[in-house]
């Protein structure tokens, strides 16, 4: 698509619509639905070295205005997404990002080097999911911790490495700017935001973990905050994403400054919520006239 196409860090995509992880399973549990090479990128499900079940008890829980999670990164681990996924994945016309996860900054470079030559089109590297008692969040909040890691992994990959920041920090930028320094290919934010419901009957909370990340249109504005403030600090491309569930939202998102956008809890709504959202910022552009999607990147007028 001439309007839609982009690159961002290497990484072809014929539109700047993604999946965000965990909100898509690996991509096949949607084959059915969903025409897979109409995406702009399918970012899989957290991935770790070793085989995952994730939280005990009740791990989703709807919210007015969103969802919230605490799944643990339940996974079949790095081996079976590489022997038993992939190479179903890879009979699509889409590039497929990898999200990797680790309680050990050794980890997650162990991961980067599986991955390496596999075939995978790129890393995120998942510094920020908020429901695992060792690593995620823990790196994502510190930013010797963030840079630590995303060196590791650079040592251990020629593959684009896209960083996925946590909103549960006060200084976003001053996060961003240390993973870019630490090498980071490209930027992507919000993973979720800590919240927690309780139920008024039982007096307990609703969530086995108790607590979990909060995503869907909740978390917008806050992203939108966090990515104009990243793109303007940092000069790696941005990926936006938090809430999004209309072309409307992506267009908000890119004119803050993201390249790119993913698309999450609203695939669990419209699994073809990717699609139609790309279809919608291609009407919207044509109907401002222009040409093409990266004219509306950063031009909120402040
Ligand atoms: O909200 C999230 N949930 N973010 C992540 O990064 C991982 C996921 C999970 O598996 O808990």
């Amino acid at each position: 698509n001439t309007m839609l196409g982009i690159t961002i860090a290497g990484i072809k995509m014929k539109t700047p619509v993604m999946t965000a992880s965990g909100t898509f399973g690996f991509g096949l549990e949607y084959k059915d639905f969903v025409d897979l090479n109409k995406i702009g990128a399918v970012v899989v499900k957290g991935t770790t070295l070793l085989p995952r079940h994730g939280n005990q008890g009740r791990r989703i829980a709807e919210t007015p205005a969103g969802m919230l999670n605490s799944i643990g990164l339940e996974n079949p681990g790095v081996n079976e997404f590489l022997s038993g996924i992939l190479p179903h994945l890879n009979a699509y016309d889409v590039p497929i990002i990898v999200n990797i996860s680790g309680n050990t900054v050794e980890e997650y470079g162990e991961l980067a080097a599986l991955l390496n030559a596999s075939g995978v089109d790129g890393l995120e590297l998942n510094i920020s999911c908020p429901n695992v008692k060792e690593g995620g969040i823990a790196f994502g909040t510190n930013c010797d911790s963030a840079s630590a890691v995303v060196r590791q992994v650079k040592k251990n990959t020629d593959l684009p490495v896209i960083v996925k920041l946590s909103p549960n920090v006060t200084d976003i930028v001053a996060m961003a700017q240390s993973v870019e320094d630490a090498g980071a290919d490209a930027i992507s934010l919000i993973n979720t935001l800590l919240g927690m419901s309780i139920d008024i009957h039982k007096w307990r909370p609703v969530l086995g973990n108790v607590v979990g990340g909060l995503s869907g249109p909740a978390v917008k504005p806050i992203a939108v905050r966090m990515v104009w403030q990243v793109a303007q600090s940092v000069k790696v491309p941005v990926i936006g994403m938090g809430g999004i569930v209309t072309a409307e939202d992506a267009v908000e998102f890119m004119l803050a400054g993201a390249t790119a956008v993913a698309v999450g809890t609203a695939n669990f709504i419209n699994p073809c919520a990717a699609q139609t959202v790309a279809e919608g910022i291609e009407s919207y552009i044509r109907q401002r006239g222009l040409s093409h999607v990266r004219e509306l990147v950063g031009k909120v007028n402040i």
